[in-house]
Formats: structure tokens, sequence, C-alpha cells
């Protein structure tokens, strides 16, 4: 099982500080969350395989590194995760992007999945699973368990803030997953949300509630 990546830049840090905070706005909220995004793509692409081209510079010829190997595609959950996507697509603008829709049945607090679209060659590809919250791990658990039916292998999960309780559920269900956080919080109260977090990112992001 590989530990979670917890993300401890400052930049991160800072960002997320400016998150939790209640009083910032759905616009400042939106913004942020794509920096955070951003700067954990660079993280969690940094393992990307590169080749040596031969290229000519106005100076002479030589040879310098390009990415190789699988292309990326981006699986944002509906619907929290699509706010973290334009920070990804700004640093891999060529990737593919596929849609997983799970939502929290308000009673059994299981996720419930009401739509999924994902690119045709998915199975070919390195997947990037995107959500702000890893929470109980339910909806991520369930959204990798899709695009292991569907012949997915290297696959991440980036979120902005875990808790202890969705790292444990994520590491027995898929070991494999290489979780990226940007701060681990201290737990779940009863009604599953992350304390001290952030609230809920989704009605942050767009403004609702
Ligand atoms: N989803 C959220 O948006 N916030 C939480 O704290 C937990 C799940």
């Amino acid at each position: 099982m590989s530990k979670p990546f917890i993300m401890d830049h400052p930049l991160i840090q800072h960002k997320v500080t400016l998150l939790r905070d209640k009083n910032t706005g759905s616009k400042e909220f939106r913004e942020l969350i794509n920096e955070v995004a951003m700067l954990m793509c660079y993280e969690a692409t940094r393992d990307m395989p590169v080749k040596e081209v031969e290229i000519e510079t106005p100076i002479c010829i030589t040879k310098s590194k390009v990415i190789s190997g699988r292309k990326v595609a981006f699986i944002p959950i509906l619907r929290a995760g699509l706010g973290m996507l334009d920070g990804m697509l700004k640093l891999v603008p060529a990737a593919k992007v596929g849609h997983i829709g799970l939502y929290r049945d308000p009673q059994t607090h299981l996720p419930v999945e009401y739509y999924c679209k994902l690119p045709n060659d998915i199975n070919e590809r390195d997947i990037i699973v995107l959500d702000p919250m890893l929470a109980t791990g339910g909806s991520a658990i369930d959204a990798i368990d899709r695009l292991k039916e569907y012949g997915c292998g290297n696959i991440k999960f980036v979120c902005i803030i875990a808790a202890p309780e969705g790292l444990e559920a994520m590491a027995r269900k898929h070991p494999d997953v290489q979780v990226y956080c940007g701060a681990l919080d201290e737990k779940l109260n009863d009604h599953k949300y992350i304390v001290p977090g952030l609230g809920d990112a989704g009605d942050r992001i767009y403004g609702t509630k």
C-alpha cells in the first residue's frame, strides 16, 4: 500500500487556510480550488516518463526532453470535482476528461451513481481522479471501482482535504491507488463532514445552499 502524499508546500497551506475560512466567498473559493488543484497536478504528474528528442534552438541543434508514455485522463467526481478541473487542464491541456456523477444518500451516507461518461480509450490512459474532499471515501472508492471495471490501471486520486477515515477506507479497498492531499484533517463529524474541513465544497464552489 502506498502512503498518502500530503502536500505541505507553503502555497498550498496558505490557500487551504483561505478555503477553510467561512468568510471566503464563492468567486474566491472557486479560484482558490483551481489554484490548489494546479499546484497538486504539478506533484501528481512528477513521475510522468520523458524521452529525449532532437530540436533546433535559434542557436544550435540539441537534445531535449518531452513527456512520453501513456496519455492522461482526468476524472472529476461530480459535482465538486469539477471545481478542480480547470486548474488541472491548465498544466495538462491535452488530457481527456471523463465524468462520474455520484451523490451521497442523506440517510445512508452511501454513494449513488447517476452519471458516467468516459473517454473510449480510458483503459489506455493514466487516470487522475478529482474530488476536493475525501471524507468517508465512499464516492472515491465507488468511482475507482467503476474505472477498474473499464480496465483502468494506473489510477491516482487527488483531493484537497482528506479525513483519516477516508484514507483508511481507500487504502483498504484500493491499495494500488496513490492518494495526494493538500491537508490531512482530524476526523469526520456525525454528519460525515470533515472536521475542521471547509464545509460543503460543492455548495461553496457553486454558491448553492
Ligand atoms: N464533502 C464535502 O463537501 N465536505 C465534507 O466535509 C465532506 C464531504
